[in-house]
This record gives C-alpha cells, sequence and structure tokens, in this order.
C-alpha cells in the first residue's frame, strides 16, 4: 500500500468542505500541456476514483474523464480534444468526498499561430520554512501559461536519506502538497525534469551502481508523480506556438559518472537523446529553440554539471554553428545563483533558481560570466514577433535581467 503522508498536517492544501468524515489529504497538478489536451494528476490518501470535468471559462462543459487510484494513490486524466489557446477550467471530483481547488490552465497556441506567449522557468522548492519567500505569490502574479521545472522537486534526499519506494513517495507528498505553491499551481500547468535530489545528491552512473534499488525507487516514485503522455523516455520536446519549440533535456538518467575523464566516452545525456536534440533543434521550424539542461553549460562549482562533460558539450555547440540553426537559447538552473552566460561560439545561457532553497555561494568571476544575482529568482521567457525576451526576477520582483533578442542574435557562429 502506498499512500501515506507522513507529516502532512498543516503543510498540504487549505481544507475544502470535506465529506464524511473520510476524506483524506489529497493534491492535483496539470501537467504537459499541448494544443489540444492537458495531463490532470492527483495524488489522494483515500479516494478510488476521480472524475475531471472541464469547462471553459464561461462555463460550457467541454469533457468529463474518470480514473481509478493506483496503489500508488495517483490517478491521470488525459483531457483530450481541447481547443488551442484557449483558456480552461478543470475540476476534480474525488470518490471519498474530498473537495479539490479547480485548475486553471491555457493549452498551447497551434504551430502558425504568431500570438505573443509567455513560459517561466526554475527549479529548486523546498517546503522549509528556512527559505521562506513571497517568491511563489511573485510568480503566480506573472500570468505565465507554462512553467518549467529544472528539477529539485522534490528534495526527496532531505536526511533522513530515503530507501523505499514509500519513502519516496512521502518526500513527493510533502513537496507537491506545500500550501505555498497552490495558488500558483492551480493557475498554470507544468513542464517537468528530474534533477539529482529527486534521487540523491550529484547521483550519476557511479552512485546508480553502488546503489541500485535505491536509485530505482527514486526513479520510480519520480515517474509516478511526474507521468508521461504515452510513457516513452523522460526528455521531451513540445511547441508552445509558432515562436518556440522547447527540449527538456534528462542530464541525469543517461550520465556517464562525473568522475570520469572527460573525452569522447564520456556523456551528459547518452547517444540517442543526443541525436534527438541535434535532429529536433536544427530541424525545428520555431522561431526559437530554448534548449532546457537542468544544470549549465559552464561556471558552476565543481564538474557535476556540463563543465565536467566539455567533450560532448562542444560536439553539440558545434554542430548547431555548423548547421547555423537562429533562435537556439540554453537555460539551465541547479547552482543555486542567476548567472547570464556567454560561451563558445557565440551561445548563450541564462540559469535561473532557487526558487526555496538556500543561494549558494558564488565561484569566482570568468570570462563569458555577463551577470550574476545571489537570491532566490526564476526566469520569464516572452516570445512575440519583435523578438524573444529574457528576464529573471527575484523574490519580491526585482528585476534581475532584461535582454530581448532576434533569432539571429541566438545563432552560434565559428
Ligand atoms: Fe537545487
Amino acid at each position: 500500500m502506498g499512500r501515506s503522508a507522513a507529516g502532512l498536517g498543516a503543510a498540504l492544501l487549505p481544507q475544502g468542505a470535506c465529506g464524511p468524515g473520510e476524506a483524506g489529504e489529497a493534491c492535483s497538478i496539470v501537467l504537459d500541456v499541448e494544443a489540444g489536451a492537458a495531463l490532470v494528476v492527483v495524488w489522494s490518501e483515500t479516494a478510488t476514483r476521480m472524475t475531471v470535468t472541464v469547462a471553459t471559462v464561461g462555463g460550457i462543459v467541454v469533457g468529463r474523464w474518470q480514473a481509478g487510484f493506483g496503489d500508488d494513490g495517483i490517478a491521470v486524466v488525459d483531457a483530450r480534444d481541447l481547443e488551442a489557446s484557449t483558456t480552461y477550467v478543470a475540476a476534480i471530483g474525488l470518490d471519498d468526498g474530498k473537495v479539490m481547488e479547480p485548475h486553471g490552465f491555457v493549452t498551447a497556441p497551434r504551430d502558425d499561430d504568431a500570438r505573443p506567449v509567455r513560459l517561466a522557468w526554475s527549479a529548486d522548492i523546498d517546503p522549509d520554512p528556512a527559505y521562506d519567500s513571497p517568491i511563489f505569490e511573485t510568480l503566480a502574479a506573472q500570468g505565465a501559461e507554462a512553467f518549467v521545472s529544472l528539477g529539485d522537486w522534490p528534495y526527496a534526499d532531505n536526511p533522513p536519506l530515503p530507501v523505499t519506494l514509500e519513502e519516496y513517495r512521502d518526500r513527493h507528498v510533502l513537496a507537491r502538497g506545500w500550501a505555498k505553491l497552490q495558488p500558483w499551481l492551480h493557475g498554470a500547468s507544468v513542464r517537468a525534469i528530474l534533477d539529482d535530489h529527486e534521487v540523491g545528491n550529484d547521483w550519476d552512473a557511479g552512485t546508480y551502481a553502488a546503489d541500485p534499488a535505491r536509485h530505482d525507487a527514486a526513479l520510480t516514485a519520480w515517474d509516478e508523480w511526474f507521468p508521461r503522455r504515452g510513457g516513452g523516455p523522460r526528455y521531451q520536446r513540445w511547441r508552445w506556438g509558432a515562436h518556440l519549440e522547447c527540449f527538456l533535456l534528462d542530464t541525469r538518467s543517461f550520465r556517464s559518472s562525473s568522475d570520469d575523464v572527460d573525452g569522447p566516452a564520456k556523456t551528459m545525456v547518452g547517444a540517442t537523446q543526443l541525436a534527438w536534440l541535434l535532429d529536433g533543434v536544427i530541424g525545428s521550424s520555431a522561431a526559437f529553440k530554448l534548449i532546457f539542461t537542468t544544470v549549465p553549460l559552464d561556471f558552476g562549482h565543481g564538474v557535476d554539471h556540463w563543465a565536467g562533460y566539455l567533450t560532448e558539450r562542444d560536439a553539440i555547440l558545434d554542430a548547431l554553428a555548423a548547421a547555423a540553426t537562429p533562435g537556439v537559447l540554453f537555460l539551465s538552473a541547479d547552482q543555486h545563483w542567476f548567472g547570464a552566460y556567454q560561451h563558445r561560439l557565440g551561445a548563450r545561457e541564462f540559469q535561473v533558481g532557487p526558487l526555496a532553497r538556500g543561494p549558494a555561494p558564488l565561484p569566482p568571476l570568468r570570462p563569458g560570466i555577463l551577470g550574476r544575482a545571489r537570491e532566490y529568482n526564476f526566469g520569464l521567457l516572452d516570445a512575440s514577433v519583435d523578438g524573444l525576451r529574457v528576464r529573471a526576477l527575484g523574490a519580491a520582483g526585482g528585476v534581475l535581467w532584461d535582454e530581448t533578442f532576434t533569432p539571429a542574435d541566438l545563432t552560434l557562429r565559428r
């Protein structure tokens, strides 16, 4: 039985009007929204079935779906046949009588629709009160249509380090159900990838080999809590209108040990994902190709990021320069400060986070570091016919960076 809810208590959602005294805790999220579909994912302590009703903001019901809860306490509905660029409300009914807060979400524009769009991205969510700030209110106020989560949500490896699947699941309950997140999570959809702390600090092929059972438990829990339409690999790509195509890399599941000597045999993403990335980016018809990598291309601490995988990183940059693909931008997190970077061949990158975890000390300045800020932050991406505007905002909304690019500005050149 996989439905424990250790220590939930006051940390979870504001209680709605519950049923006849039997309803347990529950929390929900909308994932992987496309032009015509949205995944509604619910965890419940006690329910056995849910009904998801999707309606327009004007109250017209466009569909109703049912799903059962598994032993993991998760139920998933893929709401389909939705209209593009439309705001919907998803109401969730549970058979234990728990009343859930509805979700508002916006479907993606069609690939040929050039209307302005706004996405947000960041990482690092730990409900420990030590990291409290107004950042989630600030994030919710931006009205981003979707949020890209670059991992460390949850910090599953906070002590005591989980061992079993049950223990890893409990960490997801705490991090997903955190009351502070709910106003934001109920107004936007999420695309997510894991980084290291969902499993263990800086995990890689070496730590996996030393303790496969624990790593498998952690990955199983993550897959349950971030289900993917159709299964398949954790890395994914999706369009958001005419301007944006997003490529969300899995930099953990296929990586060599960080301590291996750099060279052709050392990989961050694996050969299959690497080919998928280059084919996808070079072949994309979107004005901007956003490459989301949990770890930055350089300028971080140690070798857990691409600085320890420079051979493969440079092969990616060389291929993009050889193709002269316009509109390529790298977006990262992980290091716990904001950074604006320029790499070889003119590649540009913005590193954001943390949302709710301690900002980290800054390593020494190096050429290519254009700016940094050691505070809670997230990134905003506004794409329109005028270009791609990238901003980084602090917890109270202070602007840490504001720069606008044309596709030509973001073309890697030899
Ligand atoms: Fe983190």
